[in-house]
C-alpha cells in the first residue's frame, strides 16, 4: 500500500464494506474513477474490459494502493460485453471468486464520430451491439446469476442524447434504448429486490476518452460555450452520482436518469445547421391559387 488510493468520497468511507460489484470498462476514464471510489468506500470490484492488458494494469495499479487495513479488493477479467459466453464468465468467476453480487455498473461504451449517412451497417451494429446489447447481455446475467434471488442495485452510464445526438446518431439511439431498459428492468424486477437507475454524463473529460478522438476535432473544447456552468465534467463528477445511486440513501429511487452534464441539456445544441431553403412551409393558401392556375405558380405582377 503505497500512498494508498488517490481519491476522496462525499460518502463515508467503508459505507461499502462487504459489497461486491462489477464494473464494466473500469480500466479507464469514468469507469476508472468509479472503481476507486467503490474501493475507497470499502467494495470489492470486478473490472472488465475487452482488453486484457487494460484491466490487468489498471487492477494491479489500483490494487497496489488499497491500504492494508481495508476490506476493499480488485480483480480484473477479460471479457467482451457483447458476447454471451463471456458475459456468463464474467458473473459467474466474480461470484466464484467474491461470493456474492451486491452492484453492478453497466459503464463500458464506445463509439466514433460520424455523419448518419456514412455509418456503414458493420460500425452502426457494433455501437449498438456494445452499448446496448452488451448493458443488457449484463443486466439479464446479473439477474439470473444473482440478484433474482438476493436482490441489488444496477447502474446503467448512458449520455447526453435528449436534445438527438447529431454525429453520433448510433450511439444516441442505443443510449436512449438504455434509458427505457432501465425503466422496464425498474418495473419488472422490482419485486426482486432490485433497483436500476441511470446516469447521464455530458461532456467529460479523461485523459482516455481524449485518446479515442482526434484532437484536430477539439470535440471536449468545442463543447463548452454550450455547457452551463462553462467547463468540461470529470470523471469523479460521475462517479460520484454512481455511488450515490448505489447506496442505500437512493432506496426509493428507481427507474430514473441523473443528468451529470453542468445543464448542457438544457441548453443549445452544438450542431450548426447552415442557411437553406430547403424546407418550404405548407399552405394551402399557395396550392389553391397553384390549382386556380392550371398548376402553373400564379405570378404576383
Ligand atoms: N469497452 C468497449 N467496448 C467493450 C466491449 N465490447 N466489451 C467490454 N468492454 C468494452
Amino acid at each position: 500500500a503505497s500512498g494508498g488510493l488517490r481519491v476522496r468520497s462525499a460518502f463515508r468511507q467503508g459505507l461499502f464494506t462487504d459489497k461486491v460489484a462489477i464494473v464494466t470498462g473500469g480500466g479507464t476514464g469514468i469507469g476508472k474513477s468509479i472503481t476507486k471510489e467503490l474501493l475507497y468506500l470499502g467494495c470489492k470490484v470486478m473490472i472488465a474490459s475487452r482488453s486484457e492488458e487494460k484491466v490487468r494494469t489498471a487492477a494491479e495499479e489500483m490494487s497496489s494502493q488499497i491500504p492494508t487495513d481495508s476490506s476493499a479488493q480488485v480483480r480484473a477479467l477479460q471479457c467482451n460485453i457483447r458476447k454471451e459466453q463471456d458475459v456468463k464468465n464474467l458473473f459467474s468467476k466474480t461470484i466464484g471468486e467474491f461470493g456474492k453480487l451486491d452492484f453492478l455498473v453497466n459503464n463500458a461504451g464506445g463509439q466514433f464520430p460520424s455523419p448518419a449517412a456514412h455509418i456503414s451497417l458493420k460500425g452502426w451494429n457494433a455501437v449498438v451491439d456494445t452499448n446496448l446489447n452488451g448493458t443488457f447481455l449484463c443486466c439479464r446475467e446479473a439477474y439470473h446469476s444473482w440478484m433474482a434471488e438476493n436482490g441489488g442495485v444496477i447502474v446503467n452510464i448512458i449520455a447526453d442524447m435528449w436534445k438527438g445526438f447529431p454525429l453520433m446518431s448510433h450511439t444516441g439511439a442505443a443510449r436512449a434504448a438504455v434509458d427505457n431498459l432501465t425503466k422496464s428492468l425498474a418495473l419488472e424486477w422490482a419485486a426482486n429486490g432490485i433497483r436500476i437507475n441511470s446516469v447521464a454524463p455530458g461532456t467529460i473529460y479523461s485523459t482516455s476518452a481524449a485518446r479515442n478522438y482526434d484532437p484536430s476535432f477539439k470535440i471536449f473544447e468545442n463543447q463548452v460555450p454550450f455547457i452551463p456552468v462553462k467547463r468540461l465534467g470529470n470523471p469523479c463528477e460521475v462517479s460520484t452520482a454512481v455511488c450515490f445511486l448505489l447506496s442505500p440513501s437512493s432506496a426509493f429511487i428507481t427507474g430514473e436518469t441523473i443528468k451529470v452534464d453542468g445543464g448542457q441539456s438544457l441548453y443549445r445544441n452544438s450542431f450548426e445547421i447552415p442557411d437553406h431553403n430547403k424546407q418550404p412551409a405548407y399552405d394551402w393558401e399557395k396550392l389553391i391559387e397553384e390549382e386556380e392556375n392550371d398548376g402553373s405558380p400564379k405570378s404576383k405582377l
